[in-house]
């Protein structure tokens, strides 16, 4: 297959579904060999799986946990046994949690952290383990422009994209230049996570209060991270790209 990805290799966590389905599909469609994880939507993966290798791809789905670290381990093993290598990681698994401050307990932050910090940085460094040896590699870190400016109900899953942005910078430092480490803080996208269906009218009307007036498409975000993981990219480390909207000019 030919394709700006011809020859590499992808894992893309959390990709069953949402933003990290489009990524898959958008890299598969390239040339990327892909390897998707998932924890619990295993249904979804396996319609991932369908549609990249009707459309001609190359793709595996392997069941991992990205709060574990043996699944985080598993998971970069299993693909580069069946590919031969890994060159790109995009780190996409997360979840959010909506709960005023007062009423957060300790287990909603652990939970939340496990998944969204503690998931990036066991699959990163598994991943930046193999890269290193290899010679070189991407990762792509998905945080959230809620990362920069924050939002009231929602301060364990800002927190999380924050530390994810710094991770982001500190790996870029420690593994450049044959490393390449970038962000991307994509604005409020039409997913599950989102749930634009059962968003009441106020709040839809908060997210679209930005400049392009509209929430934004999965596949919107994996443009970036195309271009974050192709030849275009090769002078970019410690970036973050916005698809946003415009919801902030960072
Ligand atoms: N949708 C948005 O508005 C938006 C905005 C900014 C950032 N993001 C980020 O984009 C990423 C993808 O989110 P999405 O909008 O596609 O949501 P989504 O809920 O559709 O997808 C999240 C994926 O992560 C997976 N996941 C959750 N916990 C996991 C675990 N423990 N192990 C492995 N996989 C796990 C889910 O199964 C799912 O496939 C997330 O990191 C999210 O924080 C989303």
């Amino acid at each position: 297959m030919t394709g700006i990805l011809a020859g590499k290799t992808a894992l893309v966590t959390g990709g069953a579904r949402g933003i990290g389905a489009a990524i898959a599909k958008a890299f598969a469609a390239e040339g990327a060999a892909v390897a998707v994880t998932y924890h619990e939507h295993g249904a979804e993966a396996s319609a991932v799986v369908a549609d990249i290798v009707a459309a001609g791809g190359r793709i595996a789905a392997v069941k991992a946990d990205v709060a574990s670290e043996e699944d985080a381990a598993h998971s970069v093993r299993e693909t580069v046994n069946r590919f031969g290598g890994l060159d790109i990681l995009v780190n996409n698994a997360g979840v959010i949690l909506e709960k005023p401050l007062l009423e957060t307990t300790m287990a909603d932050f652990d939970w939340l952290m496990s998944i969204n910090l503690r998931g990036t940085f066991m699959t990163g460094r598994e991943a930046i383990r193999h890269m290193a040896k290899a010679g070189g590699g991407r990762v792509i870190n998905i945080a959230s422009d809620l990362g920069y400016f924050g939002r009231e109900q929602f301060s364990v899953y800002c927190a999380s994209k924050a530390a994810i942005l710094n991770l982001t910078k500190s790996w870029a430092k420690e593994f450049a230049p044959r490393i390449l480490v970038n962000a991307i803080c994509p604005g409020p996208i039409d997913t599950d996570m989102l749930d634009l269906a059962n968003m009441s009218p106020e709040w839809r009307a908060k997210e679209e209060m930005i400049p392009m007036a509209r929430v934004g498409r999965p596949v919107e975000v994996a443009a970036a991270a195309l271009f974050l993981a192709g030849p275009g990219a090769s002078f970019m480390t410690g970036q973050t790209l916005d698809p946003n909207g415009g919801s902030v000019m960072p």
